[in-house]
């Protein structure tokens, strides 16, 4: 299958698998969650998690319910980014060519729609039984992504770039503070995400640190492209503002190595990451593609 039909498909199931799952409109803070979630968005996350699932010959027979797990990635997701566009954050007003959701709902629904979306999220994985007798993988699967979207992950991640932000704080502006933060704050969700997919097809120990280790490379790349993007796309292809990150003195591949140089970060960082697709899938296949896709992608 090419790297199109199979984004085409996978994106619409986790569309239907999110209508499935989120609480029906009609309370602002249902409202507030589907406002964000239904508001399109590459699906990324899931559509990884599908591709590892589907490389690593993972059943389709429960795909439904493999769907939704896929899918709780996705409410995750969105919750960081509710969470990040807040004004306390980056204060942005402009997401998936939308309004933000606090522009929209309110600062107090708009943090409240990030709790929700991240409960859902975590919900989901714990109570679908994917057509399994145990519960051992539902408990590898929230601990997994527990730990990828916490301190020592996501929200760390987070609080690093915030401190790494503005004026004055030119001791923290590193190149090696620079890899922790993408690490951290893009890096972790994207190798759960692999991960979770190798979980939900039943992987053995090995295929699974494997997939974790193409996530982690996957996600500093996706990382630059978003630092390159902020600098070379437009706003209406983007659906986000652009520009913020030199206006916000954020410490981003850009800041460090200019234009050029993230460019040959970013292609560095892409070898690496078909390296790592190939331990997984052999020859070049979809998650090669995949990681193109990451690096290159205009959006
Ligand atoms: C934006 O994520 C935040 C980053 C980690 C760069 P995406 O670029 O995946 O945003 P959506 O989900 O497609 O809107
Ligand atoms: C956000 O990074 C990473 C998250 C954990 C949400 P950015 O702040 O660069 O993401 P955008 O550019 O606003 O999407
Ligand atoms: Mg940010
Ligand atoms: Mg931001
Ligand atoms: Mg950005």
């Amino acid at each position: 299958m090419n790297l199109g039909a199979f984004l085409a498909a996978a994106k619409g199931e986790v569309e239907a698998a999110l209508e499935r799952i989120l609480p029906p409109a009609g309370d602002p803070l249902s409202d507030a969650m589907r406002y964000s979630t239904l508001a399109g968005g590459k699906r990324l996350r899931p559509v990884l998690a599908l591709a590892v699932h589907d490389v690593l010959g993972g059943s389709r027979s429960p795909r439904g319910e493999v769907t939704e797990a896929a899918a709780a990635l996705e409410l995750v997701h969105t919750y960081s980014l509710i969470h990040d566009d807040l004004p306390c954050m980056d204060d942005d007003a402009l997401r998936r060519g939308k309004p933000t959701c606090h522009v929209v709902h309110g600062e107090a629904m708009a943090l409240l729609a990030g709790d929700a979306l991240q409960s859902l999220g975590f919900e989901i994985l714990a109570s679908r039984p994917w057509g399994a007798a145990s519960a051992a993988p539902r408990a590898e699967a929230v601990l997994l992504l527990a730990r990828a979207i916490g301190a020592g992950g996501m929200a760390g991640g987070q609080a690093l770039d915030l401190a790494a932000s503005g004026h004055g704080r030119e001791g923290l502006r590193t190149a090696e503070r620079l890899k922790e933060i993408h690490e951290k704050k893009t890096g972790r969700l994207l190798a759960a995400s692999c991960e979770l997919g190798a979980v939900l097809a039943g992987a053995s120990v090995e295929k699974r640190d494997a997939a974790a280790r193409f996530g982690d490379s996957l996600g500093v790349l996706f990382q630059i492209a978003d630092d390159l993007l902020d600098v070379t796309a437009t706003a209406a292809v983007l659906g986000k503002s652009v520009g913020k990150d030199e206006a916000q003195e954020k410490l981003t591949y850009v800041s460090v190595f200019g234009v050029e140089g993230a460019v040959a970060e970013r292609e560095k960082t892409l070898e690496r990451t078909l390296d790592r697709a190939g331990e997984l899938e052999g020859s070049p296949g979809l998650l090669a593609a995949l990681a193109e896709y990451a690096g290159h992608r205009d959006r």
